[in-house]
């Protein structure tokens, strides 16, 4: 039921263990319903970002929540070497396929195993919003950042006008439950999209909070009219 689930998500702990199941439970559907959800834009989005990232043959490059290595593959084709993070074992091995020459490792991207400022750019595709603690997220992508790195991330955007908001959510329930009962028998499988962006600040909250955590320079770009947004910041 949507109530459980949004009361589930609404703790930290609560959302650490809601997530970590849920992406477990569907891995091996994620490209196909990233397609589907996003009418195949999903690519042209994450084409934009690599592109906005300005990859050299120099640069270290961290993709945190790789998932299955859509954002890897790309960056490490351009930079000098390219790291992916995720929580979901499952996620990885998924990942080795489409990203062979990147490294993989399996961590919390709110506590990284990794140096400060070891990477020139982090990138997040979905990330972001599925974190328990976003501010955590942000200080931890920051200190791995060298001073002057990029960050950028992909996501889903808040709409600010209550109206298209709800429109939005509703719209994302009712898709999210039919596939959601199609795929793997249980509507509130894919409902977790739209509370998950109930409760997360949008885009112009997201931009506020990297601003607050140590981000110069920050930038959104409203991708679909605004449904979904691209940030991108570099670190002070
Ligand atoms: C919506 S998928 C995004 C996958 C990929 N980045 C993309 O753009 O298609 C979210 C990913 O975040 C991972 N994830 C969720 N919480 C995480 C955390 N705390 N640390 C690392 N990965 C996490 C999940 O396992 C999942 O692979």
């Amino acid at each position: 039921m949507s109530g459980t689930l949004r009361s589930t998500i609404s703790t930290p702990e609560g959302k650490r263990r809601y997530v970590r199941r849920l992406f477990a439970t569907i891995a091996d559907r994620y490209d196909l319903i990233t397609v589907v959800l996003s009418y195949g834009l999903d690519r042209r989005w994450k084409r934009r970002l690599i592109a906005l990232a300005d990859l050299g043959p120099r640069d270290c490059v961290l993709d945190l929540a790789c998932g299955t290595g859509d954002l890897l593959s790309a960056a490490a084709g351009r930079a000098h070497r390219a790291v992916g993070v995720d929580i979901t074992h499952r996620m990885l091995q998924l990942a080795t396929k489409r990203a062979p020459h990147a490294a993989l490792v399996a961590a919390d991207m709110l506590a990284l195993p990794f140096a400060d400022a070891r990477f020139d750019v982090v990138t997040t595709g979905y990330g972001l919003r599925n974190v328990p603690d976003l501010r955590a997220a942000l200080a931890e992508a920051r200190r791995v950042l060298a001073p002057g790195g990029r960050l950028l991330s992909l996501d889903f955007n808040r709409p600010e006008r209550a109206f298209v908001r709800a429109a939005y959510l509703a719209y994302l329930t009712v898709v999210g439950s039919a596939l959601g009962l199609l795929l793997h028998r249980d509507p509130d499988t894919y409902r977790y999209i739209p509370e998950s962006i109930r409760l997360y600040p949008g885009a112009v909250g997201v931009a506020r909070l990297m601003e607050e955590a140590g981000f110069a320079g920050v930038r959104v770009v409203p991708l679909l009219g605004g449904l979904m947004a691209l940030h991108l910041a570099r670190k002070r």
